[in-house]
């Protein structure tokens, strides 16, 4: 009877051993593939420290980001309502390897063609400021910017005055470019000088809108040519 007792503990002893060791393998298991990889650096890392907080941990990342800003950078800024604009910074971008930031309005513009020629009249008429959707991030780390539009009633779109308006130009290098029918950059580039006051503004470049996509060498030739380092 006593052997059969101790038979018996002996067995769930070594059973209750088993299922412990069992549920430790599964715990870690699962650990390593459910836990997020952060917690497990954290944990892994600094055991004999506690671990910090996921919001500690993400604002010190955000906070070393901040504080490596460089100057010297290169933005292409530009405001295209249908496309041609746009598709110049492209090239002027892969030319430069500069940030690209899109002009945009707080309130959209119409896509009525016809729509649109009297809003901009418009506003042309009442010299408006529309109000933009979005700030460039870090202007201070940008010396050198293109800034680029449309031809819209021989002047640039007054959005395009709402957001030279919106920043310190002192030290900065500004250089236009534009797209239109035929008419060039008209009475924009009188008005950029009083709207970004402290720019050293260089020779801008002017291409038809339909023949900006055929216009890479025109562009390459013209960066080239303004001397950037
Ligand atoms: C409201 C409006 C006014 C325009 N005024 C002129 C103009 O005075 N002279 C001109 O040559 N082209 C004018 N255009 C044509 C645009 O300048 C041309 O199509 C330009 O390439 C469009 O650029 P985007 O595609 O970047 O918007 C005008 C276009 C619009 C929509």
């Amino acid at each position: 009877m006593k052997k059969l007792l101790s038979f018996a503990l002996c067995t769930m002893l070594l059973f209750s051993l088993a299922a412990c060791s069992g549920n430790q393998t599964a715990t870690s298991g699962e650990g390593e593939s459910s836990t997020p990889s952060s917690h497990v650096a954290e944990t892994s890392s600094a055991p004999s420290e506690p671990p910090e907080s996921a919001e500690e941990t993400e604002n010190s990342a955000e906070t070393s980001e901040e504080t490596v800003s460089e100057t010297g950078g290169t933005l292409i800024a530009y405001f295209s309502w249908s496309g041609n604009t746009e598709a110049m910074a492209n090239l002027i971008q892969q030319e430069t390897g500069g940030d690209l930031f899109e002009i945009t309005p707080a309130t959209p513009y119409t896509d009525d063609y016809n729509e649109l020629l009297d809003i901009a009249q418009q506003e042309q008429d009442e010299n408006a400021r529309p109000e933009l959707a979005f700030q460039v991030e870090n202007w201070d780390s940008y010396d050198t910017m293109f800034v680029g539009y449309p031809d819209w009633w021989s002047d640039a779109p007054m959005l395009v005055y709402t957001f030279l308006e919106s920043y310190d130009w002192t030290g900065k290098t500004l250089i236009p470019f534009c797209t239109s029918g035929g008419s060039g950059f008209g009475r924009s580039l009188n008005n950029l000088e009083a709207s970004a006051s402290g720019a050293s503004i260089l020779n801008g470049l002017h291409v038809q809108g339909d023949d900006v996509e055929n216009s890479a060498g025109e562009i390459s030739d013209w960066i080239s040519r303004l001397g950037l380092n």
